[in-house]
């Protein structure tokens, strides 16, 4: 049967990507590094049939416009299955989010690692972590992390056809289990500048990109190192640091980027207050105002009462390190019913933390 189900989840990096030296297919400037975690997953179910007229994607219950520029490029790697698969069937792709709602979290990583490893099961591709990766990078360069789980590495690669650019775990999710992530969510809303024209402004114009250069290849050991030797202090110290540092490179942009808000910096101090006699948190920010807090278990309550603290904190999330990607083996779990390739009536519900599918209720 030419269906399958697979949920993933985002990851959130430590070393980050902001830059691009090749547009189309997605080659980064540097390598970079994150954590994927267990939590804010996304199911995608890809089914491919002579029954369908043509491809179809639903996010979120909504029907998506794909002859829009800029998702035609972020499902590119449809039609590369498609090609390797040696398939001509049209798709029907119907993805939920399990994130909170208006939670503001970027959803493309968990979104696009889903979509590469369902869409390849379901065309008949047995492929391998690296190749997923690849297939992945095509759609978000953050989602190629998100195809394996632990503490991963995205290799920047130099090939020009990208084949050696992807993402691989460098240590299992059980290699640091006192690790958390705790996400919370400062706004709402879309963001100004997309991730994918902002690096593409910084690194035309930002001054200062060229000393993020220099010094990323010995950030990248040192953060490898630190992880290994689960060294907390060093680890929280190279992570805020590299976060200042992208945020400044975004700032340095012209014209100017700016993701930090008000509380965003509130969040920085706090974490710079409780850190004061012994290290115990270490914060970092992507291409939005919501602050990920990296900590221990012992110290996870007393960073969650520090953000509940802050005016203007909604929401606070805490997370473990994932393992990657998980392929739903069961046919009721699938979105689509494969029998008539109709999309399942299904929501998230969000207290239950669970995806419900209408015809289980009956
Ligand atoms: O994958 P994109 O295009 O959404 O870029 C993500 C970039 C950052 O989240 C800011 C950094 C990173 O490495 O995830």
């Amino acid at each position: 049967m030419r269906i399958a189900t697979v949920e993933a989840t985002p990851n959130i990096a430590v070393v980050k990507y902001w830059g691009k030296r090749d547009n189309k297919i997605i080659l980064p400037m540097e390598g970079s590094q994150s954590f994927t975690i267990d939590s804010l997953k996304t199911r995608t179910t890809v089914m491919f049939s002579d029954k369908f007229k043509e491809d179809e994607f639903w996010l979120n219950n909504k029907k998506v416009d794909l002859t829009d520029k800029e998702i035609a490029e972020r499902m590119q790697q449809l039609n590369i299955i498609r090609e390797r698969a040696g398939i001509t069937l049209k798709a029907k792709i119907v993805s939920i989010n399990c994130f909170p709602t208006a939670a503001g979290f970027a959803s493309s990583a968990s979104g696009l690692a889903a979509l590469a490893c369902a869409a390849s099961r379901a065309a008949g591709l047995n492929l391998s972590a690296k190749e997923l990766s690849i297939l992945a990078r095509l759609g978000s360069g953050s989602a190629c992390r998100s195809v394996v789980g632990g503490f991963v590495e995205w290799h920047k690669g130099t090939k020009e056809d990208g084949s050696d650019s992807f993402a691989e775990t460098i240590y299992p999710a059980n290699h640091w289990p006192e690790l958390r992530l705790v996400s919370a969510v400062l706004a709402e809303g879309k963001k100004k500048v997309s991730s994918r024209a902002g690096m593409k402004q910084t690194v035309a114009t930002s001054v200062l990109y060229t000393a993020r250069l220099a010094y990323l290849p010995t950030l990248l050991k040192e953060m490898r190192e630190a992880v290994g030797r689960k060294d907390f202090a060093k680890f929280a110290e190279l992570t805020m640091r590299e976060s200042n540092n992208m945020h400044a490179t975004m700032l340095d942009t012209w014209p100017p980027i700016m993701y930090l808000n008000d509380l965003s910096k509130q969040v920085i101090y706090a974490v710079g207050e409780l850190n004061a006699n012994e290290i115990k948190a270490a914060y970092t920010f992507d291409a939005g105002p919501n602050a990920h807090i990296y900590t221990l278990e012992k110290n996870v309550p007393e960073v969650k009462r520090m953000l509940e603290g802050i005016n203007g904190v909604q929401k606070v999330i805490v997370s473990k390190i994932g393992n990657g990607p998980v392929y739903l083996e069961q046919e009721r779990e699938h979105l689509i019913d494969p029998k008539t390739g109709n999309v399942r009536e299904h929501y998230y519900d969000e207290k239950a933390n669970l995806i419900v599918i209408k015809e289980d209720e009956k």
